[in-house]
């Protein structure tokens, strides 16, 4: 009953922004996004008699119940397993996320994924990967995504019980080999409105709400389409214009948020200002302070070293399409 697992974080292009249904994660739109290689959630996940609670230690550091950590995520996530599998046995978890954790870097779609996947071989549930998506996605709404390698859509589906709002993969990992994400890391502080809140607010509160589901059929239809004729301005500018339409949601809300700090914006500033002078580069941004830049292979090192000019701009990360969530026999404990 002891089992680990992997899975890599994933970054939208065209973002989850808004929940139909808060207690089964269900969304107002469907979603698609790259899994990213090198960004990732271990997890080991042990059902035992001898826990008389659950234990999870994120990081080194350890989450009961009482802790909000526990309550709203993990422990919730672990009841429904329970229910499902029709056992009542405690757990200990351990997680280890090689990148900073609830700061728009999509923490929780690697660490519900990996633990999906973890339980699912743990308690012998043979779930199939749309099973597991839909099983992930209880944990967190992104994570429906990190099931899957390369390029994933998120469909939003219809029904009431969400069986139909699950992930599925476009094209895999090595389908676009030289499509990139640099990540600029503008503060490693966790963010002060969770994405829970944000989404909330926004869709209660912003006039502009009704207009962004408007558009988002589009969006993905062109991205879809740029991602399948590998045609790069066509993903990069609709992803960027996904991203703006996101932030002018939460900064439209009342009270209104603002996810962006100093460096967000003259990363942004810069960003199409590069693109004016010829390298073709894009950003997009979550519900953080960190600017993504979408570019190809060929640019990678003269952006990187543009960056590091940036006042700011504390760590930057390369990454590619990667693989999806897998099974580990490294047990953390
Ligand atoms: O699933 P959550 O609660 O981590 O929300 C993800 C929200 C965004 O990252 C901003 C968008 C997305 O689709 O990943």
């Amino acid at each position: 009953m002891k089992a680990s697992a992997i899975a890599n974080a994933n970054i939208a292009l065209v973002k989850y922004w808004g929940k139909r249904n808060k207690t089964l994660k269900l969304p107002y739109n469907s979603s698609i996004s790259m899994t990213t290689e090198g960004l990732m959630t271990h997890t080991t996940i042990e059902f035992s008699k001898e826990y008389k609670e659950d234990l999870f230690i994120l990081n080194g550091k350890t989450f009961k119940k009482g802790s909000k950590e526990y309550d709203d995520g993990v422990g919730r996530f672990l009841n429904v397993v329970r229910k499902k599998a029709g056992i009542r046995l405690r757990a200990k978890i351990m997680s280890y996320n090689n990148f900073p954790t609830a700061a728009g870097l999509a923490s929780s779609a690697a660490g519900f994924a990996a633990l999906a996947l973890a339980v699912n071989q743990a308690l012998c549930l043979n779930l199939n990967k749309k099973e597991l998506s839909i099983l992930a996605r209880r944990g967190s709404g992104s994570a429906s995504r990190s099931i899957f390698g390369g390029f994933v859509e998120w469909k939003k589906g219809k029904r009431r019980d969400g069986l139909d709002s699950y992930a599925h993969q476009i094209v895999p990992a090595d389908y676009w080999q030289d499509f990139r994400m640099i990540i600029c890391i503008t503060s490693s502080r966790e963010k002060k409105v969770s994405s829970r809140t944000g989404m909330e607010r926004t869709v209660r509160t912003s006039p502009m709400y009704k207009a962004w589901l408007k558009t988002i059929d589009q969006d993905i239809k062109r991205i879809k389409k740029g991602i399948k004729d590998r045609n790069f301005t066509l993903v990069g500018e609709t992803a960027q214009e996904n991203c703006l339409k996101m932030h002018a949601l939460t900064m439209t809300s009342k009270p209104s948020i603002f996810y962006w700090n100093s460096t967000t914006i003259d990363l942004i500033n810069r960003i199409i200002e590069w693109k004016n002078q010829g390298i073709e580069c894009y950003f997009t941004i979550d519900a953080g302070p960190q600017v993504k830049i979408i570019c190809l292979e060929k640019d990678i090192k003269k952006i990187i070293k543009r960056c590091r000019y940036i006042k700011g701009v504390e760590k930057v990360i390369v990454t590619r399409p990667g693989r999806g969530a897998r099974i580990t026999n490294k047990h953390l404990f």
